[in-house]
């Protein structure tokens, strides 16, 4: 109610708004997400056809990212889950050490926040690869490209950090296909969205040993249902959709700047492509 004459509003900023929120203002330039991803918006079957998408790339959330993925990285590569045992039995016992460069770290989605979590972890000595739609030029990491592409990929990775976001093509995309593809053993880092893997299939890894453990930020549902079996699994950490935040502090000039540029009719900057979704 407090939006005033919906003939009035010229852009919205929006995150998980009200389904068929949009629809009733006619006069809309521009729809900004307040988040990185765009999926809460394309989601919306009133999405008005004609407006543009705008989104995020805020540098809080390109600080924040590569921090939570490399706590979950970490988390494989130095053994923790096994020590956290070993400490609960009051045992001092190293379990056999490796080099990071015995840890290959692939990446779904070598966008805004992928190629800064690259980086870091290349910073750290981890081999890195990533894959995309398109090829990639990021010191350091080798870039794999397109569906054909994906096999190969998964099965040279020891961790499997998924930064995709959920569009049309991504959805499911980690299955017990997918699984099978990657090493035995490999650990699954997902900050993209719980969209991209089927959780039965999830679960059904960890039980066959194909996957070691996961480290989840984002779930199918959200919140995670009390009942999921995912809360009941060891070898699995979830966190509730905290890996990167928006910070008004950091985001609002960008939003700002986008206004600015409607209302004075230049280009609109972080638009979406609504063909792709993302
Ligand atoms: P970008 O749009 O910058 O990057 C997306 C990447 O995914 C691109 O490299 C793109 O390839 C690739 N991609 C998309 N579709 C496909 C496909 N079908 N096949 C292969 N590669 C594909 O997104 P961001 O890096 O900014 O964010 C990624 C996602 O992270 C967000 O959409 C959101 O879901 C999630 N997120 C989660 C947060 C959290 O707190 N958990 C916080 C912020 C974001 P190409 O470049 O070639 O087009
Ligand atoms: C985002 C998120 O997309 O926080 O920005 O998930």
């Amino acid at each position: 109610p407090e939006a005033g004459r919906p003939e009035d509003i010229a852009m919205i900023a929006a995150w998980k708004a009200p389904r068929g929120e949009f629809a009733r203002y006619p006069n809309l330039g521009l729809i900004v997400s307040l988040g990185h991803g765009v999926d809460h918006l394309f989601g919306d079957p009133g999405l008005p056809a004609d407006v543009p998408v705008a989104r995020l790339v805020d540098d809080s959330m390109k600080r924040q990212m590569p921090a939570w993925v490399i706590a979950g990285v970490l988390r494989h590569h130095g053994r923790f889950a096994a020590y956290e045992r070993l400490q609960r039995a009051a045992r001092w016992e190293p379990v056999v050490p490796r080099d990071p460069t015995e840890t290959h770290v692939g990446i779904l989605g070598l966008g805004a926040l992928g190629t800064e979590v690259a980086r870091h972890l290349v910073a750290l000595g981890f081999p890195v690869s990533g894959w995309s739609r398109t090829r990639k030029e990021v010191d350091g990491v080798e870039s794999f490209a397109g569906d054909d592409a994906l096999e190969r990929f998964l099965g040279r990775c020891d961790v499997i950090v998924s930064l995709l976001p959920h569009t049309p093509a991504t959805e499911d995309i980690l299955n017990a296909k997918t699984f099978g593809w990657m090493k035995r053993g490999a650990y699954l880092v997902n900050a993209g969205r719980g969209t991209l893997v089927v959780e039965d299939d999830l679960l059904a890894a960890l039980d066959t040993g194909q996957l070691s453990g996961a480290f989840l930020d984002v779930t199918r549902t959200e919140p995670l249902p009390a009942d999921s079996l995912l809360w009941r699994r060891p070898e699995v950490v979830i966190t509730p959709h905290v890996a990167a935040e928006t910070f008004a502090h950091s985001c609002a000039p960008q939003v700002a700047e986008n206004y600015r540029r409607l209302m004075d009719g230049r280009p609109l900057v972080n638009l979406v492509d609504r063909e792709r979704e993302y």
